[in-house]
């Protein structure tokens, strides 16, 4: 079964139980500015998981594109996809477990015709606060899945969200395909040793997380799945990789002819023609969103920049030493035209993008490469044959020269280079930029009083609040603070009512007074992400940040400073609402 047909068959099947088929939306969210990407189909219906009204009913079906790029730098091998798309069906308060676990076991068994004996499934095995799942296996069981394969397993495994610090959000029952590798001794879905694939996933939104932690039973249930395409079709086509698919072999057969290599052949070019694939594949989607972002060194702009510089790196390994990503990122957007219609009105514009960054990093590449040609003899002239980590990282620095491409010139010169020294250099460069940052962020404080630090404390105590009261869509978008008084820009649309203030003023308050434990802990930004933390994800690494926690109640990424514990603050009273500028509010508060 090829990625249309499959597309086209689960639209059908729910559409045939009644669901209205909607529209997948951007690869850029437009409310959620905690992630970069829509990386999955629940994303752009959050607000309709959490009850609002959706106006095309209770029984959705889409296709949604997706973009998950927790490690980039990782991707290369055959499972890993930086762009996916994922099919979903919801309930919004309809269905939940009998029919969502019916409805699952009907399409694969009779529309895909999975023969049930290679079906297996897990279950949450239940902890402190959420019980066992036993329902999902009693429906499993009545549908004639056996006991031995029904899987109990964690938290860790068998829970979905929420999306963001609080939510919806519930157990799940994942769905396996047993593809006869032998797997390992004691294989059971789960354990990623290539014998059970997972291809869909229900997820019983029954739980709403609150602010303290604990979880609170929804009236309204939902259901919110997910079945990867790409995943599923090589699966059912027997395939070893989705790169042997038909989504992938037009590409890296109009990569061979470009390149004059052929897919196949050997190992190290295989690898780089998977990058190159994978990243122009997903440049080509995020470049042509209706959203679309260009190329920049922040946010999703800065993951874009990174696939595109990433994919012309692997080319050269490939032996391309000018531009040509526009070719295969067109063909993408032409074998997309059918599910993806939309993606045809910034083909233009996106496929020279596309070509302008390429060559503004092959302009980076030559100058750095002629500045590594200029220090070639004194570096030839020195007995060790290497390059010192300090002169890498200036090549870095100065020219933009990725250590890859410096360790690829050397090697073809016969030297090589202190990669551990380039570490040092590249981590105390990023300690001073960290300092460098907090030392601004300082600045914005007007010094370093008791009472700043109070007022800075209360920021984050007023973020949380006002995320609580207007939804998560809130987002810092600046902050002074004087000895008199904060200020705090944020993202919303309209202005407060004076009920929405003193409710804020009230969380605010109430917070303060139950003298919450300021305390911090140092991780890597991507653990705070998961962690639930609030972050400007503007960073350009995966670099170690503090994360501040105020009690159970505000989480957020910060510099410091604050104070050990919130009644120190007093009285917290806001002073005036108004406007900041288009879509972003402006609060000015006081602590008496
Ligand atoms: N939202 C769920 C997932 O991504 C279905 O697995």
């Amino acid at each position: 079964m090829t990625a249309n047909e499959l597309r086209k068959k689960y639209i059908d099947f729910f559409v045939s139980k009644n669901h209205s088929q909607i529209a997948g939306k951007s690869l850029i969210p437009e409310n959620d500015p905690t992630v970069l990407f829509t990386t999955a189909g629940m994303h752009p219906l959050v607000p309709y998981l959490l009850g609002e009204q959706h106006p095309a009913g209770t029984r959705l079906v889409n296709h949604q594109r997706c973009v998950r790029t927790g490690d980039i730098d990782e991707v290369g091998d055959f499972s890993h996809l930086t762009f996916f798309e994922m099919l979903g069906n919801w309930s919004l308060g309809d269905y939940f477990k009998e029919e969502a676990i019916q409805m699952s076991y009907e399409f694969m068994t009779e529309w895909l015709n999975i023969p049930v004996e290679r079906l297996s499934v897990t279950v949450f095995a239940g902890d402190d606060a959420v019980p066992r799942d036993d329902e999902s296996a009693a429906i499993w069981r009545s549908l004639g899945i056996p006991e031995e394969r029904i899987h109990y397993l964690p938290r860790t495994d068998n829970w979905w969200g929420p999306a963001g610090a609080t939510g919806p959000c519930g157990p799940d029952t994942e769905m396996f395909i047993d593809t006869g590798a032998p797997g390992v001794e004691g294989s059971r879905p789960g354990i990623n040793d290539g014998k059970y694939m997972e291809i869909w996933n229900d997820v019983f939104m029954q739980y709403n997380k609150t602010a303290d932690g604990s979880y609170e039973r929804l009236d309204r249930r939902c259901v919110d799945t997910g079945m990867g395409i790409e995943r599923t079709i090589t699966i059912l086509q027997g395939k070893k990789t989705v790169y042997d698919t038909e989504v992938f072999q037009p590409i890296l057969e109009r990569i061979g002819a470009l390149s004059g290599r052929q897919y196949g052949s050997n190992e190290e070019d295989d690898r780089a023609f998977r990058i190159v694939a994978d990243h122009v594949r997903t440049a080509a989607f995020i470049l042509a969103d209706e959203r679309g972002v260009a190329p920049t060194n922040v946010g999703a702009g800065y993951v874009l920049r990174r696939l595109i510089r990433r994919a012309v790196r692997f080319g050269r390994k490939l032996g391309f030493d000018g531009p040509f990503l526009t070719n295969p990122a067109e063909l993408v957007l032409e074998m997309y035209r059918e599910p993806y219609p939309m993606l045809q009105n910034r083909a233009e514009e996106a496929l020279s993008e596309l070509r302008a960054e390429e060559e503004r990093f092959l302009l980076t590449l030559r100058k750095g490469e002629h500045e590594f040609t200029k220090m070639l003899p004194n570096l030839q002239k020195s007995a060790s044959a290497t390059i010192p980590g300090r002169i890498a990282f200036k090549l870095y620095d100065t020219y933009g020269f990725p250590i890859e491409i410096t360790e690829e010139l050397a090697r073809e010169e016969g030297l090589t280079v202190d990669r551990e020294g380039f570490d040092v250099a590249f981590r105390k460069h990023q300690e001073q930029s960290k300092l460098e940052g907090e030392k601004n962020f300082k600045g914005g404080l007007a010094d370093h009083s008791e009472q700043t630090t109070k007022l800075h404390t209360a920021t984050h105590l007023l973020h949380q609040a006002l995320r609580d009261v207007l939804g998560d869509h809130v987002a810092q978008k600046g902050s002074n603070i004087t000895t008199e008084r904060l200020r705090f820009d944020f993202s919303h649309p309209d202005k407060m009512t004076s009920e929405q203030l003193s409710k804020v003023e009230d969380i605010v308050n109430e917070q303060i007074q139950k003298d919450l434990p300021v305390s911090f802990a140092t991780m890597k930004l991507s653990d705070a992400r998961n962690a639930g933390a609030i972050a400007l994800f503007v960073d350009k690494y995966d670099e170690d940040v503090k994360v501040y926690s105020i009690g159970d109640y505000s989480k957020e990424v910060c510099g410091g400073p604050h104070v050990a514990h919130t009644a120190e603050l007093g009285r917290f009273r806001i002073k005036k609402e108004q406007s900041s500028s288009q879509g972003v509010r402006r609060i000015k508060a006081v602590l008496e």
